[in-house]
């Protein structure tokens, strides 16, 4: 069962002025793309029982892989999940509210303590890599990792676990044509795209 690039079920300038429409629309099909491409290369390789596995699924296991291949998994299986849920939590006109904002609150003491947090790991992750917000044994928490690494991976494999209820894309290639060096400024426009209901759902369900 190979992997397939997700449609976006959105247009790629529904996030303008934010996030632009060039970089939605070479991110998601040349970027994304080739780590769908490069997971379908190493997946077929792996023993039969993994094929099956959805990225997300397989990339929690990784560990239990032959050595010489959890690195491209890790690389290029971890690209394909990543990006398949980035796309999924961008969206404009959500805002945060519910039981996700009063647990936010309880966690990080307010919204824009939250923000401040998750602004701090986006911006100080060097090189490529990501920005979570995730939940771990009913506590939030904000992390990064590198690279293609997911907390889904475990903490031994990405420096931290948990469930990902939101994340952010730091590479340059996020956000080079619109914003060139100026990540900050990337990042602080992530918070008028940033899909609240879907992490809300995402925080129902690893709430159950
Ligand atoms: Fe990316």
């Amino acid at each position: 069962m190979a992997y397939t690039l997700p449609q976006l079920g959105y247009a790629y300038d529904a996030l303008e002025p934010h996030f632009d429409a060039m970089t939605m629309e070479i991110h998601h099909s040349k970027h994304h793309q080739t780590y769908v491409n490069n997971a379908n290369a190493i997946v077929e390789t792996l023993p039969e029982a993994y094929q099956t596995l959805s990225a997300e699924e397989l990339i929690a296991r990784i560990a239990e892989l032959p050595a010489d291949k959890q690195t491209p998994v890790r690389n290029n299986v971890g690209g394909h999940a990543n990006h398949t849920l980035f796309w999924q939590i961008l969206k404009t006109g959500t805002t945060l509210s519910g039981s996700l904002k009063a647990a936010i609150e309880r966690d990080f003491g307010s919204v824009e303590a939250f923000q401040a947090e998750f602004e701090k790991a986006a911006q100080t992750r060097f090189g490529s890599g990501w920005a979570w917000l995730v939940l771990e044994n009913g506590k939030l928490k904000v992390v990064s990792t590198a690279n293609q690494d997911s907390p889904l991976m475990g903490a031994a494999i990405a420096g931290c676990s948990g469930t990902p209820l939101l994340t952010l894309d730091v590479w340059e290639h996020a956000y080079y044509l619109k914003y060139q060096n100026r990540r900050p400024d990337y990042i602080k426009a992530f918070w008028h795209v940033a899909n609240w209901d879907e992490a809300q759902r995402r925080f129902d369900a690893a709430s159950k």
